[in-house]
Protein backbone atom coordinates (compact mmCIF):
# COMPACT_ATOMS: atom_id res chain seq x y z
CA UNK A 1 0.00 0.00 0.00
CA UNK A 2 2.38 2.51 -1.14
CA UNK A 3 2.87 5.63 -3.08
CA UNK A 4 5.46 3.73 -4.88
CA UNK A 5 5.54 2.80 -8.22
CA UNK A 6 6.42 -0.18 -9.63
CA UNK A 7 6.18 -1.90 -13.39
CA UNK A 8 4.29 -4.86 -14.33
CA UNK A 9 1.17 -5.36 -12.98
CA UNK A 10 -1.47 -7.14 -15.58
CA UNK A 11 -5.20 -6.37 -16.28
CA UNK A 12 -7.58 -9.33 -15.19
CA UNK A 13 -11.61 -9.47 -15.94
CA UNK A 14 -13.47 -7.13 -14.43
CA UNK A 15 -14.96 -9.12 -11.33
CA UNK A 16 -18.01 -7.29 -11.10
CA UNK A 17 -19.45 -7.97 -14.86
CA UNK A 18 -18.12 -11.43 -14.67
CA UNK A 19 -20.37 -11.90 -11.86
CA UNK A 20 -23.27 -10.50 -13.27
CA UNK A 21 -23.29 -12.81 -16.07
CA UNK A 22 -21.82 -15.86 -14.34
CA UNK A 23 -23.90 -16.07 -11.53
CA UNK A 24 -26.97 -16.31 -13.32
CA UNK A 25 -25.69 -19.19 -15.77
CA UNK A 26 -25.12 -22.83 -15.62
CA UNK A 27 -21.41 -22.63 -16.34
CA UNK A 28 -18.60 -23.21 -14.24
CA UNK A 29 -16.26 -21.10 -12.23
CA UNK A 30 -13.45 -19.84 -14.34
CA UNK A 31 -10.81 -21.47 -12.95
CA UNK A 32 -8.57 -18.69 -12.03
CA UNK A 33 -10.87 -18.13 -9.41
CA UNK A 34 -11.03 -21.39 -8.23
CA UNK A 35 -9.44 -21.66 -4.58
CA UNK A 36 -11.20 -24.68 -2.91
CA UNK A 37 -8.79 -25.67 -0.69
CA UNK A 38 -8.08 -22.23 0.51
CA UNK A 39 -11.71 -21.60 0.86
CA UNK A 40 -12.63 -24.54 2.54
CA UNK A 41 -9.62 -25.73 4.71
CA UNK A 42 -9.74 -24.00 7.42
CA UNK A 43 -12.48 -23.74 9.88
CA UNK A 44 -14.16 -20.50 9.83
CA UNK A 45 -16.19 -19.67 13.23
CA UNK A 46 -19.27 -17.17 13.10
CA UNK A 47 -19.48 -14.02 15.45
CA UNK A 48 -18.22 -10.89 16.11
CA UNK A 49 -15.28 -12.04 17.83
CA UNK A 50 -13.32 -9.08 18.51
CA UNK A 51 -13.62 -6.29 21.32
CA UNK A 52 -15.30 -3.25 21.08
CA UNK A 53 -13.47 0.32 22.28
CA UNK A 54 -15.44 2.90 23.05
CA UNK A 55 -13.90 6.52 21.75
CA UNK A 56 -16.59 8.90 24.10
CA UNK A 57 -15.10 7.04 27.23
CA UNK A 58 -11.25 7.36 26.36
CA UNK A 59 -11.61 11.06 25.94
CA UNK A 60 -13.93 11.32 29.41
CA UNK A 61 -11.64 11.90 31.98
CA UNK A 62 -13.84 10.08 34.38
CA UNK A 63 -13.60 6.98 32.50
CA UNK A 64 -10.07 7.27 30.38
CA UNK A 65 -8.24 5.21 32.53
CA UNK A 66 -10.09 2.17 32.74
CA UNK A 67 -10.86 2.30 28.49
CA UNK A 68 -7.47 2.62 28.08
CA UNK A 69 -6.98 -1.19 29.47
CA UNK A 70 -9.78 -2.03 27.47
CA UNK A 71 -7.87 -0.60 24.47
CA UNK A 72 -4.27 -1.49 25.28
CA UNK A 73 -5.33 -5.42 25.54
CA UNK A 74 -7.35 -5.21 22.21
CA UNK A 75 -4.11 -3.50 21.05
CA UNK A 76 -2.30 -6.48 22.00
CA UNK A 77 -4.21 -9.68 22.09
CA UNK A 78 -6.62 -9.45 19.31
CA UNK A 79 -5.09 -6.47 16.76
CA UNK A 80 -8.66 -6.02 15.59
CA UNK A 81 -11.39 -3.89 17.09
CA UNK A 82 -15.12 -2.08 16.84
CA UNK A 83 -14.87 1.74 17.63
CA UNK A 84 -17.97 2.99 19.09
CA UNK A 85 -18.55 6.84 19.87
CA UNK A 86 -16.09 7.72 17.38
CA UNK A 87 -18.21 11.35 16.77
CA UNK A 88 -18.08 11.02 12.53
CA UNK A 89 -21.20 12.36 11.63
CA UNK A 90 -23.82 9.92 10.78
CA UNK A 91 -24.43 12.65 7.32
CA UNK A 92 -20.39 12.08 6.71
CA UNK A 93 -20.74 8.40 6.84
CA UNK A 94 -24.20 8.31 5.14
CA UNK A 95 -22.92 10.52 2.13
CA UNK A 96 -19.44 8.74 1.40
CA UNK A 97 -21.88 5.33 1.58
CA UNK A 98 -24.09 6.76 -0.67
CA UNK A 99 -21.55 8.42 -3.02
CA UNK A 100 -19.19 5.01 -3.27
CA UNK A 101 -22.54 2.76 -3.90
CA UNK A 102 -23.56 4.88 -6.85
CA UNK A 103 -19.66 4.50 -7.96
CA UNK A 104 -20.05 0.88 -8.32
CA UNK A 105 -23.74 1.29 -10.04
CA UNK A 106 -22.42 3.21 -13.22
CA UNK A 107 -21.86 1.47 -16.31
CA UNK A 108 -18.05 -0.28 -16.87
CA UNK A 109 -17.04 1.84 -19.16
CA UNK A 110 -17.98 4.87 -16.83
CA UNK A 111 -15.61 2.88 -14.09
CA UNK A 112 -13.23 2.10 -16.74
CA UNK A 113 -12.05 5.71 -17.11
CA UNK A 114 -10.48 6.02 -14.16
CA UNK A 115 -8.86 2.36 -14.71
CA UNK A 116 -5.11 1.83 -13.11
CA UNK A 117 -2.54 2.09 -15.42
CA UNK A 118 0.30 -0.61 -15.43
CA UNK A 119 2.74 0.68 -13.38
CA UNK A 120 0.84 1.69 -10.42
CA UNK A 121 -2.22 0.38 -7.80
CA UNK A 122 -3.91 4.00 -8.11
CA UNK A 123 -7.15 3.78 -9.85
CA UNK A 124 -9.88 0.77 -10.46
CA UNK A 125 -9.21 -2.28 -11.03
CA UNK A 126 -7.24 -5.05 -9.35
CA UNK A 127 -4.11 -5.00 -7.29
CA UNK A 128 -1.03 -6.94 -7.10
CA UNK A 129 -1.72 -9.19 -10.40
CA UNK A 130 1.90 -10.14 -11.36
CA UNK A 131 1.32 -13.68 -13.63
CA UNK A 132 -0.84 -14.96 -15.94
CA UNK A 133 -1.54 -17.87 -13.70
CA UNK A 134 -1.85 -16.37 -9.95
CA UNK A 135 -5.15 -17.66 -8.56
CA UNK A 136 -7.53 -14.03 -8.51
CA UNK A 137 -9.41 -12.77 -5.98
CA UNK A 138 -13.23 -12.18 -6.33
CA UNK A 139 -13.38 -8.54 -5.76
CA UNK A 140 -12.62 -5.30 -7.85
CA UNK A 141 -11.07 -2.36 -6.30
CA UNK A 142 -10.75 1.47 -6.19
CA UNK A 143 -7.40 2.38 -4.31
CA UNK A 144 -7.29 6.09 -4.25
CA UNK A 145 -4.05 8.50 -2.60
CA UNK A 146 -5.73 10.62 -0.19
CA UNK A 147 -3.48 12.96 1.58
CA UNK A 148 -1.58 14.90 1.30
CA UNK A 149 -3.90 15.93 -1.06
CA UNK A 150 -0.82 16.92 -4.10
CA UNK A 151 -0.31 12.98 -3.86
CA UNK A 152 -4.13 12.84 -5.73
CA UNK A 153 -3.84 12.04 -9.20
CA UNK A 154 -7.42 13.58 -10.54
CA UNK A 155 -7.61 11.02 -12.69
CA UNK A 156 -8.42 8.15 -10.55
CA UNK A 157 -10.78 9.92 -8.79
CA UNK A 158 -14.38 9.00 -9.81
CA UNK A 159 -16.21 12.61 -11.33
CA UNK A 160 -19.50 10.60 -11.00
CA UNK A 161 -21.35 10.84 -8.51
CA UNK A 162 -20.25 14.58 -8.18
CA UNK A 163 -19.96 14.86 -4.75
CA UNK A 164 -17.66 11.77 -4.60
CA UNK A 165 -14.35 14.39 -4.05
CA UNK A 166 -16.31 16.11 -1.36
CA UNK A 167 -17.21 12.65 0.68
CA UNK A 168 -14.07 11.27 0.36
CA UNK A 169 -12.50 14.81 1.47
CA UNK A 170 -15.05 14.68 4.99
CA UNK A 171 -14.52 11.10 5.88
CA UNK A 172 -11.04 11.59 5.44
CA UNK A 173 -10.73 13.95 8.10
CA UNK A 174 -12.46 12.08 10.81
CA UNK A 175 -10.28 9.39 9.88
CA UNK A 176 -7.73 11.30 9.97
CA UNK A 177 -8.70 13.23 13.59
CA UNK A 178 -9.85 9.30 15.19
CA UNK A 179 -6.43 7.78 13.97
CA UNK A 180 -4.77 10.46 15.55
CA UNK A 181 -7.11 10.61 18.88
CA UNK A 182 -6.17 6.39 19.15
CA UNK A 183 -2.50 7.00 18.60
CA UNK A 184 -2.46 9.53 21.27
CA UNK A 185 -3.92 6.60 23.87
CA UNK A 186 -1.75 4.07 21.86
CA UNK A 187 1.35 6.03 23.36
CA UNK A 188 0.06 6.40 26.55
CA UNK A 189 -0.88 1.83 26.89
CA UNK A 190 3.19 1.76 25.35
CA UNK A 191 4.28 4.05 28.78
CA UNK A 192 5.73 6.64 26.19
CA UNK A 193 6.65 9.64 27.74
CA UNK A 194 5.30 12.28 25.36
CA UNK A 195 2.09 11.57 24.21
CA UNK A 196 2.69 12.58 20.66
CA UNK A 197 5.53 10.46 20.12
CA UNK A 198 3.39 7.98 17.96
CA UNK A 199 1.85 10.69 16.02
CA UNK A 200 4.81 12.75 14.99
CA UNK A 201 5.76 9.73 12.69
CA UNK A 202 2.49 10.73 11.07
CA UNK A 203 3.12 14.63 10.28
CA UNK A 204 0.55 15.14 7.92
CA UNK A 205 -1.06 11.80 8.33
CA UNK A 206 -0.59 10.43 5.13
CA UNK A 207 -4.02 8.31 3.78
CA UNK A 208 -4.51 6.11 1.15
CA UNK A 209 -8.35 4.13 0.20
CA UNK A 210 -9.00 1.04 -1.00
CA UNK A 211 -12.23 0.40 -1.77
CA UNK A 212 -13.32 -2.67 -2.32
CA UNK A 213 -17.05 -4.12 -4.22
CA UNK A 214 -16.91 -7.45 -3.61
CA UNK A 215 -19.80 -9.17 -6.12
CA UNK A 216 -21.99 -12.12 -4.55
CA UNK A 217 -20.50 -15.22 -5.88
CA UNK A 218 -23.52 -18.51 -6.20
CA UNK A 219 -20.08 -21.14 -4.57
CA UNK A 220 -18.91 -19.19 -1.93
CA UNK A 221 -17.03 -22.01 -1.21
CA UNK A 222 -14.60 -21.84 -3.72
CA UNK A 223 -13.47 -18.34 -4.41
CA UNK A 224 -11.96 -15.76 -2.21
CA UNK A 225 -13.02 -11.90 -2.21
CA UNK A 226 -9.68 -10.79 -0.45
CA UNK A 227 -6.27 -12.77 -0.54
CA UNK A 228 -4.96 -13.35 3.30
CA UNK A 229 -3.10 -10.58 4.21
CA UNK A 230 -2.19 -7.67 7.16
CA UNK A 231 -2.37 -4.42 6.17
CA UNK A 232 1.52 -3.11 5.30
CA UNK A 233 0.56 0.06 7.12
CA UNK A 234 0.12 1.80 10.60
CA UNK A 235 -3.57 1.82 11.48
CA UNK A 236 -6.39 1.16 9.41
CA UNK A 237 -10.13 2.25 10.06
CA UNK A 238 -12.98 -0.30 7.60
CA UNK A 239 -16.40 1.38 7.10
CA UNK A 240 -18.72 -1.11 6.23
CA UNK A 241 -20.18 1.08 3.32
CA UNK A 242 -23.17 -2.04 3.10
CA UNK A 243 -24.09 -4.33 5.81
CA UNK A 244 -22.91 -7.15 4.50
CA UNK A 245 -20.48 -9.55 6.43
CA UNK A 246 -17.15 -10.85 5.10
CA UNK A 247 -14.42 -9.87 6.93
CA UNK A 248 -12.72 -12.94 8.83
CA UNK A 249 -9.22 -12.51 10.89
CA UNK A 250 -7.04 -15.45 12.05
CA UNK A 251 -7.44 -16.25 15.25
CA UNK A 252 -5.60 -19.89 16.54
CA UNK A 253 -4.97 -20.99 13.52
CA UNK A 254 -8.79 -20.46 12.71
CA UNK A 255 -11.08 -17.97 10.25
CA UNK A 256 -13.05 -15.58 12.49
CA UNK A 257 -15.77 -14.02 11.21
CA UNK A 258 -16.07 -10.16 11.92
CA UNK A 259 -19.44 -9.02 12.00
CA UNK A 260 -20.61 -5.36 10.67
CA UNK A 261 -21.80 -3.60 14.16
CA UNK A 262 -24.67 -0.53 13.52
CA UNK A 263 -22.68 2.74 13.22
CA UNK A 264 -19.35 1.31 14.14
CA UNK A 265 -15.91 1.01 12.51
CA UNK A 266 -13.36 -1.50 12.46
CA UNK A 267 -9.93 -0.86 13.23
CA UNK A 268 -7.21 -2.68 13.16
CA UNK A 269 -3.08 -2.32 13.75
CA UNK A 270 -1.27 -2.57 10.59
CA UNK A 271 2.56 -4.09 10.07
CA UNK A 272 4.15 -0.66 11.03
CA UNK A 273 2.49 -0.54 14.13
CA UNK A 274 3.41 -3.93 15.15
CA UNK A 275 7.26 -2.71 14.72
CA UNK A 276 7.62 0.35 16.09
CA UNK A 277 5.86 -1.08 19.10
CA UNK A 278 8.58 -4.05 18.84
CA UNK A 279 5.67 -6.74 18.77
CA UNK A 280 3.46 -5.22 21.99
CA UNK A 281 1.02 -4.81 19.66
CA UNK A 282 -0.57 -7.42 16.78
CA UNK A 283 -1.06 -7.06 12.88
CA UNK A 284 -3.15 -9.97 12.73
CA UNK A 285 -3.76 -11.87 9.29
CA UNK A 286 -7.87 -11.12 7.50
CA UNK A 287 -9.03 -11.80 4.58
CA UNK A 288 -12.63 -11.75 3.05
CA UNK A 289 -15.05 -14.08 1.91
CA UNK A 290 -18.54 -14.11 -0.14
CA UNK A 291 -22.35 -13.82 -0.08
CA UNK A 292 -23.76 -15.80 -1.81
CA UNK A 293 -26.64 -13.45 -3.44
CA UNK A 294 -25.49 -9.70 -2.08
CA UNK A 295 -22.94 -7.73 -2.81
CA UNK A 296 -20.46 -6.82 -0.69
CA UNK A 297 -18.50 -3.13 -0.29
CA UNK A 298 -16.10 -1.77 2.28
CA UNK A 299 -13.96 0.96 2.37
CA UNK A 300 -10.41 0.89 4.59
CA UNK A 301 -8.85 3.91 4.95
CA UNK A 302 -5.18 3.35 5.35
CA UNK A 303 -2.74 5.76 7.72
CA UNK A 304 0.66 5.50 6.70
CA UNK A 305 4.02 7.13 8.75
CA UNK A 306 5.52 10.10 6.72
CA UNK A 307 8.14 9.15 3.95
CA UNK A 308 11.48 9.63 6.06
CA UNK A 309 10.19 7.53 9.23
CA UNK A 310 12.35 4.58 10.37
CA UNK A 311 10.65 1.67 10.09
CA UNK A 312 11.60 -0.05 13.58
CA UNK A 313 10.92 -0.66 17.65
CA UNK A 314 10.69 3.03 19.20
CA UNK A 315 14.49 3.50 21.00
CA UNK A 316 12.33 4.25 24.29
CA UNK A 317 10.85 1.00 24.28
CA UNK A 318 14.54 -0.62 24.40
CA UNK A 319 15.61 1.42 27.01
CA UNK A 320 15.72 -1.20 29.60
CA UNK A 321 17.78 -3.61 28.15
CA UNK A 322 14.69 -5.26 25.99
CA UNK A 323 15.67 -6.37 22.48
CA UNK A 324 14.79 -5.31 19.23
CA UNK A 325 12.73 -7.95 17.58
CA UNK A 326 12.28 -6.57 14.01
CA UNK A 327 14.88 -4.69 11.93
CA UNK A 328 14.70 -0.78 11.47
CA UNK A 329 14.41 0.30 8.24
CA UNK A 330 14.19 3.43 6.69
CA UNK A 331 10.17 3.64 5.19
CA UNK A 332 11.11 3.75 1.29
CA UNK A 333 13.23 1.03 2.02
CA UNK A 334 10.78 -0.88 3.74
CA UNK A 335 8.09 -0.82 0.83
CA UNK A 336 10.49 -1.97 -1.36
CA UNK A 337 11.18 -4.91 0.26
CA UNK A 338 7.25 -5.36 0.80
CA UNK A 339 6.69 -5.29 -3.47
CA UNK A 340 9.41 -7.09 -3.77
CA UNK A 341 8.18 -9.88 -1.58
CA UNK A 342 4.43 -9.52 -3.58
CA UNK A 343 6.12 -10.23 -6.42
CA UNK A 344 8.20 -13.21 -5.34
CA UNK A 345 4.82 -14.65 -4.79
CA UNK A 346 4.90 -14.91 -1.04
CA UNK A 347 1.64 -15.80 0.33
CA UNK A 348 0.62 -12.51 1.80
CA UNK A 349 1.59 -9.52 3.03
CA UNK A 350 2.31 -10.62 6.08
CA UNK A 351 5.11 -12.70 4.94
CA UNK A 352 6.61 -9.61 3.99
CA UNK A 353 6.41 -8.39 7.47
CA UNK A 354 8.52 -11.92 8.29
CA UNK A 355 11.61 -10.26 6.62
CA UNK A 356 12.09 -7.91 9.49
CA UNK A 357 11.79 -10.28 12.45
CA UNK A 358 14.90 -10.97 13.81
CA UNK A 359 15.28 -14.41 14.65
CA UNK A 360 14.94 -14.82 18.58
CA UNK A 361 18.27 -16.85 18.80
CA UNK A 362 20.75 -15.58 16.47
CA UNK A 363 19.31 -11.97 16.16
CA UNK A 364 19.73 -13.16 12.45
CA UNK A 365 16.59 -12.40 10.02
CA UNK A 366 14.80 -14.58 9.13
CA UNK A 367 12.45 -14.62 5.11
CA UNK A 368 14.31 -14.04 2.08
CA UNK A 369 16.88 -11.45 3.33
C1 LIG B 1 -8.22 -4.28 3.18
C2 LIG B 1 -9.11 -5.21 3.91
C3 LIG B 1 -11.28 -6.05 4.42
C4 LIG B 1 -12.69 -5.99 3.97
O1 LIG B 1 -8.73 -3.53 2.31
O2 LIG B 1 -7.01 -4.29 3.46
O3 LIG B 1 -8.62 -5.99 4.66
O4 LIG B 1 -13.53 -6.42 4.74
N1 LIG B 1 -10.44 -5.18 3.69
O5 LIG B 1 -12.96 -5.55 2.85
NI1 LIG C 1 -6.57 -5.47 5.09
Amino acid sequence: MAHEKLGGFLAVPNVQELALTWNGSGEQLPERYIRTEEAGAVESIAGSGIPVVDLGRLLDPASSAEELAVLGAACQHSGFFQLINHGVPDEVIHDIRRDITEFFKLPLEAKKVHAQLPDSVEGYGQAFVFSETQKLDWADMLYLMVRPTESRNARFWPAQPPSFTDSVDKFSAEAARVASSLLRFMAADMGLEQPERLLEMFAGQPQTMRVTYYPPCREVNKVIGLSPHSDATCLTLLLHVNEVQGLQIKKDGKWVSVDPMDGALVVNIGDILEILSNGRYKSIEHRAVMHPDKERISAAMFHQPCPNTTVGPLPELLKNGGRARYKSVDYAEYMKLFFSAKFDGLKSHFDGLRIYIVDSQASTSRGIM
